[in-house]
């Protein structure tokens, strides 16, 4: 491999991994408020005292001081080089990192993401013009205000309306056909992908838009169009109305997972939020490990019907290896030819509620399934369950809820649990299950938290603006202009970056410094806490050191010039500026480091 990783290329990685995902992959973490917990896996401890803050993309440790972005804890943590732990990240996404000579051209994901968010609001509008799909929204129930909440829009009939707004260059047109919002021919010309359509955009966790589903009116085929696999949509992983569920709940207590668009917002509908969806495929063991990242009650509500039946057994394959104490899955089969969209529509949201709570517990499911159609009565019989019942308690992790599982099973087939896992075992263990070892937890790392001591407001505005990207935006920089203290060139670039790449984060911040003199002070910076809650507005906090820093600018400027005039050297323009600067209250008070 060779060729520089291009520094947006990191840029965008770093805003597009989802660190809570990255570092849960290889730790326990909790959802403790709006961070996630863990039991440090770089010293031993007891009591998690690991943070990691989703909307930073950062982690901390309170206990052995160590802290870093998603990159950062690959190359910690699986003892990875740099560059492939930007290749292992990029591969989770599922995109490729492009090297400077490289040919490929590069797509911006800010660029694209701004793009699909025009798209959205122009799909929005289209809506409130088109009383045709107004009044097909307002037959199957769905109201303005659930409308809004998930911006539905409408994709109105006609081969190039998104083309030819949105495609004005080569470059934009490429945009497009990088989103799937646009198809090419044969011939080299493009048209319009959702045409005549519902439009419901589908969010990451992040709330940007990724993609699109898109409903027919009419009874034309197919009834839904995705938007195909992208770089920023990623079917296997997606789930329609997380984001929307996570703003909506201030606490996730349990999360159902339904089949269709109009699931979801037909229970949100009702007052039910706390549905998603996949988008047209099974539920894979992403979906599974994101939903129990967020609660560890998962309840599975299918169409009644065959194919609902099916996804029902496959999710229910899929769950076992992520089973564990705690974790409660439920399964809920609605009366045949019915799905969660007709049924709270037609019996409210109290039945829907009711039909959660009387769901099949997963164990309960399993072995129904697994005795139905067995002749228990007969030792062949007993067998035979046996013998399908051993694949599924394979992926079931050992522990308590393996063996509870085996005693229902046991208790249910007449067998003792003994005489069970007997036969189970008869089918002998799996080499790769005597493989897995568990992981030994590191030595602790030697960083020490930040020094303490009152802070200058130098570090102060450069720690806010590390923790608070975004309440850089509308600072002048123009203030610091004279500022001459260690630490102001500083905070001078981080303001000229942060303004020049809205919406990047700590991580992001942190793995541009990364190669650079004051990356490990930086660093080391986002790991002193600032205040947290509602209240707490960083804009106004940073504004105000801001002002304070210009005071000691100007402090500086006179020092400056009245040290030139002593060597007699002022220019005229210079003269005018001292008297100006001699009549303004100017002298600092706040102390310096
Ligand atoms: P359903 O046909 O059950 O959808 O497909 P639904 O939500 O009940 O549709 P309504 O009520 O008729 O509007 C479930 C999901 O399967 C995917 C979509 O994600 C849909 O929401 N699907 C379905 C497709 O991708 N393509 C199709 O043609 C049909
Ligand atoms: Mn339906």
């Amino acid at each position: 491999m060779s060729g520089r990783i291009p520094q947006h290329f990191i840029d965008d990685l770093i805003s597009r991994a989802d660190i809570v995902e990255v570092l849960g992959r290889r730790i326990q973490l909790k959802k403790a408020g709006r961070e996630f917990k863990a039991v440090c896996p770089f010293h031993d401890e007891k009591t998690p005292s690991f943070t990691v803050s989703p909307t930073k993309g950062f982690y901390h440790c309170f206990g052995c001081g160590a802290h870093g972005t998603a990159l950062g804890f690959l190359m910690d943590y699986d003892h990875m080089s740099f560059v492939d732990a930007v290749e292992s990240l990029a591969g989770m996404i599922g995109i490729e990192v492009p090297h400077e000579e490289g040919q490929h051209p590069v797509q911006r994901f800010d660029e694209l993401f701004e793009l699909t968010q025009r798209v959205e609001q122009h799909f929005q509008n289209e809506l409130k013009n088109n009383e045709q799909a107004v009044a097909y929204l307002k037959q199957r129930g769905i109201d303005g205000a659930t409308a809004k909440r998930y911006g539905i829009g409408y994709a109105p009939q006609g081969w190039s309306r998104v083309l030819d707004k949105f495609g004005s260059s080569p470059e934009a047109i490429e945009r497009l056909l990088a989103v799937g919002l646009i198809i090419r021919k044969d011939n080299g010309s493009h048209y319009d992908r959702f045409r005549e359509r519902i439009m419901f955009p589908i969010r990451d966790s992040r709330g940007r838009c990724i993609g699109f589903g898109g409903r027919v009116i009419g009874n034309d085929e197919p009834k839904y169009l995705n938007s195909p696999e992208t770089v920023l949509f990623h079917k296997g992983r997606e789930l329609y109305g997380l984001y929307e569920a996570r703003q909506a709940l201030r606490h996730i207590e349990r999360l159902v997972v339904v089949e269709g668009y109009m699931d979801v917002v037909g229970l949100a509908r009702n007052g039910i939020d706390f549905a998603v969806a996949t988008l047209g495929t099974a539920t894979t063991s992403d979906h599974l490990q994101r939903l129990f990242r967020l609660t560890d009650h998962v309840i599975f509500c299918f169409d009644g019907d065959r194919a609902g039946r099916d996804a029902a057994w496959r999710a229910l394959q899929n769950t076992l290896p992520l089973i564990e104490e705690g974790r409660q899955v439920r399964f809920v089969f609605l009366p045949d030819k019915q799905d969660p969209d007709s049924f709270v529509q037609a019996q409210g949201a109290a039945a829907f509620e009711q039909a959660m709570d009387e769901g099949v517990a997963l164990s309960d499911y399993l072995v129904r399934e697994l005795s139905s159609g067995v002749d228990l009565a007969s030792v062949d019989g007993r067998a035979r369950l046996a013998e399908l019942a051993r694949p599924l308690l394979k992926r079931v992790p050992a522990g308590v809820y393996r063996e509870l599982l085996l005693e229902t099973l046991a208790e249910s087939v007449g067998l003792s649990a003994f005489k069970l896992e007997s036969l189970l075992k008869a089918g002998g263990e799996s080499k790769r299950e005597k493989a897995r070892g568990t992981r030994m937890s590191r030595a602790p790392r030697t960083i020490h938290a930040a020094a303490t001591g009152k802070p200058s407001v130098l570090r102060r505005a450069i720690t806010l603006l590390l923790h608070h990207p975004v309440a850089a935006k509308d600072l002048d920089i123009e203030l610091l202009a004279n500022l001459q203290r260690p630490g102001a060139d500083l905070l001078r670039d981080l303001i000229v970056n942060v303004q020049a790449e809205p919406g990047i984060t700590t991580a992001g911040i942190l793995e541009r410094w990364r190669h650079h003199a004051h990356g490990q002070h930086l660093s080391k910076l986002a790991t002193i806490e600032v205040p947290f809650d509602d209240e707490f507005d960083a804009a106004a906090e940073l504004a105000e050191c801001l002002q304070q820093l210009a005071r000691v600018a100007a402090r500086d400027r006179i020092d400056f010039l009245i040290e030139k005039e002593r060597l007699d050297s002022l220019s005229t323009d210079e003269k005018a500026e001292l008297k100006a600067l001699g009549k303004s209250p100017v002298r600092p008070q706040v102390s310096m480091d």
